[in-house]
């Protein structure tokens, strides 16, 4: 197990996210995504972000140079098998990410760490993927935006070793965060908590308890939350939000407290995801 270079499989918000914390911390990260377009999203993002550092102070114009030349970005797994430990950051689908498991199993070294964002996942059940290799799957679940946000969340599955374990709470600090652990049941502790007040704020919406605005404004002025739960779901994402429910929903004895709300899903039907499509709860197109 080496930590001077990490993979990162998937390079949307989180996975990118977690790449530059990495480089900034002096981890060199390699992001492996399919689609050129979203590697160029990431890439600005991280030149952005550094550049943005520099202006305020919290790096030199070296350190962010050096934290710039630590990051790569490719389009095939294979490319970055050199890492020495890897973390998919993918969609949150468990088909998905249990492919992606193989692929990673059958490509990194069998001695790297194979981690995974999941937000709600088994992760006993991604490990079902590689029985093998089982001792060596862990859950690291960054929050976003993951430069800012202080803690990462550790789940071990049935099978995890302790090694993998000390070494992701080791990595998890050489990174800058505050691992906890959580047991592996759906949505572990953060979402387990946060879901379900998301889900109440849109019950609050739709028995016309108040209006979006109002309902952000009462949590963050009568309880010191940074955004409210209804502008919070459009910055994770609508489609996330349901997902996650659901996972939950499925894990946990289909406890119907665990279902999302009909407004919630309405507006993921209608393609009303939250900022990445420009209309959520709120609308963001004139930003
Ligand atoms: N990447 C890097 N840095 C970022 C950033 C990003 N995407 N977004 C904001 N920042 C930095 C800014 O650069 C700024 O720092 P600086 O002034 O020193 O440069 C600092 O954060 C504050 O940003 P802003 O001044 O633009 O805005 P705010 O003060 O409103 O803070 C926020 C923005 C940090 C997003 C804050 O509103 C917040 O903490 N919101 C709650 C976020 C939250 O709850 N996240 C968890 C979501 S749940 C999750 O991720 C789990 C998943 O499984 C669903």
């Amino acid at each position: 197990m080496s930590t001077k270079k990490i993979a990162v499989i998937g390079g949307g918000t989180m996975g990118s996210g977690i790449a530059l914390t990495a480089a900034t911390h002096g981890i060199d990260a390699v992001i492996i995504d399919i689609s050129e377009e979203q590697l160029g999203r990431a890439k600005s993002y991280h030149e952005k972000q550094c550049a943005r550092a520099v202006s305020k102070e919290r790096m030199t114009q070296e350190e962010s140079a050096e934290a710039i030349a630590r990051l790569s970005y490719v389009t095939s797994m294979a490319e970055g098998s050199d890492a020495g430990w890897a973390v998919e950051a993918a969609t949150e689908n468990v088909d998905i990410k249990k492919k992606i498991f193989i692929q990673m199993n059958e490509t990194f070294g069998n001695d790297v760490v194979l981690a995974t964002n999941t937000s709600s996942i088994s992760i006993t059940d991604l490990a079902s993927a590689i029985p093998e290799a089982q001792h060596r799957v862990i859950g690291m679940h960054f929050f976003n935006p993951v430069p800012v946000m202080k803690l990462v969340e550790v789940i071990k599955g049935n099978n995890t070793s302790e090694e993998t374990t000390a070494a992701t709470i080791a990595l998890s600090e050489s990174m800058g965060k505050i691992p906890v652990p959580a047991n592996d049941f759906a949505g572990f502790v953060s979402n387990r908590v946060l879901m379900p007040m998301i889900n109440e704020a849109f019950h609050a919406w739709s028995d016309g308890v108040a209006e979006p605005e109002d309902i952000d404004s009462i949590m963050k002025l009568g309880c010191a939350f940074p955004m409210g739960p209804l502008r919070l779901a459009d910055y994770i994402g609508l489609d996330v939000c349901r997902d996650i429910m659901m996972v939950m929903y499925n894990g946990l004895d289909k406890n119907p407290k665990y279902l999302p709300n009909e407004k919630l899903v309405a507006l993921v039907e209608a393609g009303s995801l939250g900022d990445k499509s420009g209309q959520g709860v709120y609308n963001y197109e004139k930003g």
